[in-house]
């Protein structure tokens, strides 16, 4: 089977995960993860890191970190994973959604100010399969409404905007490293940020609530949301193959454009200030069927393949409470979008293989 994502593990990880065992370094609170965490700062170009457990924690506690409480609302693209809604929810707080555009799959700026109430508290810029949302735009909303705004960047680590990466605007971000993204920890999380009060805040709230040096002294409550040690000793040396992995996947992807576009398949557009990091490439088919059948087809070609995600409204947690709200753009990307193969070390031989079995389905 050609999987959809397949990390790549050699062996300086597996050796950096054993000297991590050896010096028995395995709590969250080890050196490694502090190592770790400076790393990724520098490469996200951010003043403060925080390793977390996984991504979907790391956004609890940045939603939390910025201050958010019980009833505040959070402008979410309605076209993103479900654990973006579900962060909210953790704090009691509730996702509003607005549609993304058709070109970039990202989240509509257009339409976020008709979303906005009184108890609108943050917008959360999803920079969905790699792409990066207005930001410029979003930051201007955010300054004329007083909201704060918390970067869900957990699929696109490498992405940049204006030549930043597009975790390092305000107020605060965050990564994931489950084995599907562009590097691994195993699951694992990092919140970015260059504010020193959100950074403060998130790092007691994710160790207890601690309130300084003294033992077993806590004045709120917090969590444990810290990274093992042996997860972090994997992502020191994972971190060395951003770059190469950025480089492999931009090739991918231009590779399946070559080898598509002639055929009338779409894929997600980038504007021009923004680099993608291609965390997934995505095909657009003409209709929902042909998407299901390719999908089977290629599946009997041992080809994996993934749908693009279900809207965040259609899901059963969310679909009472937006009953009378349509998002036809994020529906029609769900219905008419697939996931292709987008392993860093997938071969032009194995891109060519695929696209071929795609080719010969449309053709058929
Ligand atoms: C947009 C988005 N947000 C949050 C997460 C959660 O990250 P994790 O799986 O590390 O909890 C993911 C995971 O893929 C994601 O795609």
């Amino acid at each position: 089977m050609i999987n959809l994502y397949q990390p790549t593990i050699t062996k300086k990880d597996i050796k950096s995960v054993t000297d991590s065992l050896e010096k028995t370094y395995l709590s969250g609170n080890s050196p490694i993860v502090e190592d770790f965490e400076k790393k990724l700062a520098q490469i996200c170009g951010t003043k403060y890191a925080l390793a977390c457990s996984n991504g979907t924690l790391a956004l609890h506690l940045a939603l939390i970190s910025v201050g958010l409480n019980e009833g505040d609302e959070v402008i979410v693209p309605s076209l993103s994973y479900i654990a973006s809604a579900n962060a909210v929810k953790y704090f009691g707080g509730k996702p509003v959604f607005v549609d993304v555009n058709e070109d970039d799959w990202q989240i509509n700026t257009d339409l976020i100010e008709s979303k906005i109430s009184k108890k609108t508290k943050a917008i959360m810029p999803v920079h969905l399969y790699g792409g990066v949302p207005k930001l410029n735009k979003i930051s201007e909303i955010a300054k004329k409404y007083k909201l704060k705004i918390i970067h869900d960047c957990a699929e696109s680590l490498g992405s940049l905007y204006k030549g930043k990466h597009s975790s390092s605007f305000k107020d605060v971000a965050i990564h994931s490293f489950f084995p599907n993204k562009l590097i691994t920890t195993g699951e694992g999380g990092l919140l970015v940020t260059n504010n020193l009060n959100i950074y403060k805040k998130a790092k007691k709230i994710r160790s207890q609530g601690l309130r300084g040096s003294e033992e077993y002294d806590h004045d709120i409550i917090g969590y444990n949301y810290r990274m093992p040690a042996i997860c972090a000793a994997l992502g020191i040396s994972q971190a060395d193959k951003i770059e190469s992995n950025l480089d492999k996947k931009k090739l991918i992807f231009e590779r399946y454009i070559q080898n598509l576009e002639k055929e009338g398949i779409k894929f997600q557009k980038s504007d021009f200030i923004v680099s993608s990091s291609h965390w997934l490439t995505v095909i657009i088919l003409p209709t929902r069927l042909i998407r299901n059948r390719l999908q089977e087809h290629l599946y009997a070609n041992n080809i994996e393949t993934r749908k693009v995600f279900k809207p965040l409204n259609l899901q059963k947690p969310y679909k009472n409470l937006e009953s009378k709200n349509y998002y036809p753009i994020s529906e029609k990307i769900s219905n008419l979008g697939l996931c292709i193969p987008s392993s860093p070390n997938l071969s032009i031989d194995y891109i060519d293989y695929i696209s071929n079995k795609i080719i010969e389905f449309i053709d058929s």
